[in-house]
Order: C-alpha cells, then sequence, then structure tokens
C-alpha cells in the first residue's frame, strides 16, 4: 500500500517538474487568466469622449463613433472565437522615453528587412491633438487614445491614426505623416504612389520619389508582412497597454528602453538649452527650489518609468514571456550582444541586414554625429554626459529619482570628483531577463 502511494507521489512530483520545465503550467494560468478577465478588452466608448483640437478649436470626436463601434464589433466577434491562437507573427512595440536612444534601437528593427514592418513614433500625432491649452495632456484620456491607436496599427488598421491627422487626410492619403522616412516600410516601392510635382511633404521619403503617403497602400503592405514593430516614446504606464497583451489577435512583446536620469537630462539640456535656461541658472546660483514645476515633472517621469518596469519585472500572468527591461548603457557598450538578445526574446530571426547595420553605425566617426543622429561612437558616449552635467543638478535627479536609480543599477555620486572621475562606473552589472 505505502510503495504504491509512493510511487503516485513520485510520479506526481517528476510530472509537476516536467510540466514546469515545459512552462505548461504558466501557459495554462495565463489562459486562466485570460478567461477570468470580463471580455471587454477594450472600452473603446472611453476615447470617443475626448475633444480633438482641430484648426485651433475643439470639435466633437463623436464623428469617430462608427469607427470605434465597427471595430469593437471585430472584436466582440473574435471572442467569442476563443480558439484563435497568435501565429506566428509577433508584434513588437519598443517603449521609451526621449533622450534614451530609441530611435537607434528603433533601427534595429527598421533594418531587419522585408519581413518587418515598422513604425516611427506614430502617437506623435495623437499627442499632438490631445495636447491642451496647458501644454500638457488630459493623461487617462492620452493613454487611452494611445492604447487603441496602437492595437488598430498592430492590426495594420490605421482609420483611428488617421483621425488624428492634421490637416485630416483625404481618401486616405496625406503627406503629412511625421517622420514617414523614418519608416522604412512606408517608404518602401509598394507603399510608394507616383511623385505628384507641387505637393509639399515634409517628412517625405529619401530612398525614392514618392508622392503623399497613400495609408491604404500602407494598411495593403503591413498585412502582407509577418512582423510588426512600433516605436513610442509617449507612453506613460506600461499597465495602460494590458489589453494588447490580452487581445487573442495578437503576439505582443514589449521592450522598454530605459537611461540613466542624469544622463537623459543631460541631453536634454544640451538638445534643448533654451528650455533649460533657468536649470543652468540653478546650477550656477548653487540653490535648485525644491517646489518648481519642472522638478516635479522630472520626478513624475521617473516614477512613471520605474512603475512599467516593477510592473514588468513583477512578470503577472498577462506579461509572462512578454517583457524585456534594456538599459541604454548596455546597448551601447555591447549593442551586437543586446540586439541579438532582444531578438531572440521577439521570437524573430536575427537578419544579417541587422547586423551590418549595427556594425556600421557603432564604429561611425564622430564628424558625422548630429543631435538627432542616430549615429554615433557608443561608448564614449554612454559617460560623456559626466563631464557636461554640473554636480548640483546631478543631485537634483539623485534627489527626486533616487528609487529609479537604484531599479535599473545606476550608481550615485556624492561628489563633483566622483562625477567626473573616469575610473568609478556609475554603470552596476545587472541582469533584468527572463529568456
Ligand atoms: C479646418 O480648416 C479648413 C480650412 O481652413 C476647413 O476646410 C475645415 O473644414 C476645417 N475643419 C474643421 C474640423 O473645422
Ligand atoms: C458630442 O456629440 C455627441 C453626439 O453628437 C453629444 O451627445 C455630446 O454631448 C457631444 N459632446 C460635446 C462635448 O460636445
Ligand atoms: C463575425 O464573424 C462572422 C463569421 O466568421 C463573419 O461572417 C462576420 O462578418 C463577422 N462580423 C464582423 C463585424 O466582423
Ligand atoms: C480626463 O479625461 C477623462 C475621460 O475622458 C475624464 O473623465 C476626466 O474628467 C478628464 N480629466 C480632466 C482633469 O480633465
Ligand atoms: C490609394 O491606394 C489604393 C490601393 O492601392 C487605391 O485604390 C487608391 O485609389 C489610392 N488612393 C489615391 C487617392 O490615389
Ligand atoms: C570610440 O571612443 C572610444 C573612447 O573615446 C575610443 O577608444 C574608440 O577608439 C572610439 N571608437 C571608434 C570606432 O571611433
Amino acid at each position: 500500500m505505502r510503495i504504491k502511494y509512493t510511487i503516485s507521489i513520485v510520479f506526481f512530483v517528476a510530472l509537476v517538474i516536467i510540466e514546469k520545465e515545459n512552462n505548461i503550467i504558466s501557459r495554462v494560468s495565463d489562459k486562466l487568466a485570460l478567461k477570468q478577465t470580463p471580455q471587454t478588452p477594450l472600452q473603446l466608448s472611453g476615447a470617443s469622449h475626448v475633444l480633438l483640437k482641430r484648426n485651433g478649436s475643439f470639435a466633437n470626436l463623436s464623428k469617430l463613433a462608427p469607427a470605434f463601434m465597427l471595430m469593437k464589433r471585430r472584436l466582440e466577434n473574435y471572442t467569442e472565437h476563443q480558439e484563435v491562437r497568435p501565429g506566428p507573427r509577433k508584434h513588437i512595440l519598443l517603449l521609451a522615453t526621449t533622450r534614451t536612444g530609441s530611435s537607434f534601437v528603433g533601427e534595429f528593427f527598421n533594418q531587419q528587412g522585408e519581413n518587418m514592418f515598422y513604425l516611427f513614433e506614430p502617437l506623435w500625432h495623437v499627442e499632438r491633438m490631445l495636447t491642451l491649452e496647458t501644454g500638457g495632456t488630459n493623461a487617462t484620456a492620452a493613454a487611452r487614445a494611445y492604447r487603441d491607436v496602437l492595437q488598430q496599427l498592430f492590426l495594420c488598421d490605421f482609420s483611428l491614426m488617421e483621425s488624428f491627422i492634421e490637416p485630416l487626410p483625404i481618401d486616405h492619403v496625406t503627406p503629412a505623416l511625421f517622420r514617414r522616412e523614418s519608416s522604412s516600410s512606408l517608404c518602401e516601392e509598394s507603399v510608394c504612389s507616383p511623385f505628384v510635382k507641387g505637393v509639399f511633404e515634409r517628412y517625405h521619403c529619401r530612398s525614392r520619389r514618392c508622392g503623399p503617403l497613400n495609408l491604404t497602400m500602407a494598411s495593403e503592405s503591413c498585412l502582407q508582412k509577418e512582423h510588426r514593430a512600433i516605436k513610442s516614446v509617449r507612453v506613460r504606464q506600461l499597465e495602460t497597454l494590458r489589453p494588447l497583451a490580452e487581445d487573442p489577435r495578437l503576439d505582443v512583446k514589449f521592450i522598454q528602453l530605459v537611461r540613466d536620469p542624469r544622463a537623459v537630462l543631460a541631453s536634454r539640456m544640451v538638445a534643448f538649452a533654451a528650455k533649460y535656461k533657468h536649470w543652468k541658472q540653478w546650477a550656477m546660483d548653487g540653490d535648485v527650489p525644491i517646489d518648481d514645476d519642472e522638478v516635479r515633472k522630472l520626478k513624475g517621469n521617473c516614477d512613471n518609468i520605474r512603475m512599467s518596469a516593477e510592473v514588468g519585472l513583477r512578470q503577472p500572468p498577462w506579461l509572462r514571456r512578454r517583457y524585456m527591461l534594456v538599459r541604454y548603457e548596455d546597448i551601447a557598450r555591447f549593442p551586437m550582444r543586446k540586439a541579438a538578445e532582444m531578438y531572440r526574446f521577439s521570437g524573430i530571426p536575427f537578419t544579417p541586414q541587422v547586423k551590418t547595420w549595427i556594425l556600421k553605425n557603432t564604429q561611425a566617426s564622430k564628424e558625422v554625429s548630429g543631435v538627432y543622429s542616430t549615429q554615433k561612437n557608443s561608448s564614449e558616449q554612454v559617460e560623456k554626459w559626466r563631464f557636461s552635467i554640473p554636480f548640483k543638478i546631478a543631485q537634483v535627479v539623485q534627489r527626486v529619482c533616487g528609487p529609479t536609480l537604484n531599479l535599473f543599477g545606476y550608481k550615485l555620486v556624492n561628489s563633483e570628483d566622483m562625477l567626473t572621475d573616469k575610473s568609478i562606473s556609475l554603470i552596476e552589472e545587472k541582469v533584468f531577463n527572463f529568456i
């Protein structure tokens, strides 16, 4: 009798171990979690209360309602057929903030080749349209709009984004798409309509002469591609994108790119000197107002980045195998290794084109690097900020962004000497990934 029990227990334990090895348990729990959530993955109606600013005045977004309703119906249709499994198609969302090298990292995917549909900052239009007179956005409304637009774009549907483009596209054709030329997918032969004389397109394709962007053609091309990638510096909280992770039609991989906030500020102070005049003044006077709006904004940004990363690193069921944290400093120092890791995580082949591009652009000479350039001497770039940021300012960042610096393994400095001592690395070696 006892032997029988022992055998059963051993058998059971072995089964558990094997299942764990195969991640079957977690897959099942993912599935359960998916079933437990009521099948209303999108509160689409939410965004339709948003007021759009067009021609300088506010217009009612309700004219978008038909698009929302159609999308909602399609989705409901889909969720009824629970068995829909995503194919090998991957949807990569590169999440970053400004001055973190996201254009550079975006190129890792833009250069992938014919199988990739890559979009560069499509949310630019959304943010611009939702910017209030105060200069900010309603975070709740913006988060919803970002989420819904991203979800549609991953499905090659440009209709919601179109409604945010100014001036409004005519027959789905626009000369105003932000940074079209930064997305090689939007300048391919199949998306290149005949050049039209006299139509000015600010962000025109450089690789070939094309007419204004026909979004119908873009959508058709997108549907032909195996994988899709989007880069954005506009999403504040990873948590707001949960419906994307849970959409059975998508297989989303989130890559969050972070950088030492002291370096980000130093970089911004150089790139947008006029905006940071008073920071420089504070550094000279030696006293920084504690209750300043700018300081509060810095803290808000740091907190958002940290909170998103905390959610990701905690690996809740909806994010399991979908989240990767990458530090700018690691990419700058080991670009090829980190790119390979990102590709492995994404489940997409790391093509020779990408490798060639990385080789070429991480050994580029200093002369070609401009403020917005993606070409730079990476190793040198990593440490440069330490000589351009006043120690007082570094201290302010450390005070308000302490927990963020800690989480990502950026060492605090306690003196000006330490800040500028190159023999002391401020980057702790840290492994974040669960591939
Ligand atoms: C915006 O302005 C253009 C030209 O001034 C006009 O044709 C268009 O109807 C306006 N759009 C809205 C939504 O007011
Ligand atoms: C927008 O339009 C809808 C339907 O036309 C209307 O019910 C709603 O009150 C309008 N909202 C605003 C803020 O004008
Ligand atoms: C819902 O699915 C059915 C069957 O697959 C299809 O015929 C119908 O067109 C779909 N409805 C929508 C709104 O996509
Ligand atoms: C922000 O937008 C949401 C939803 O559109 C609305 O309920 C809320 O009142 C807005 N908040 C502010 C501060 O305007
Ligand atoms: C845009 O492309 C589609 C698909 O190729 C085509 O049917 C349509 O006529 C084009 N639109 C314009 C305004 O040229
Ligand atoms: C990049 O900068 C580092 C540090 O200044 C230097 O040692 C290295 O030779 C540079 N590499 C290239 C390819 O210019």
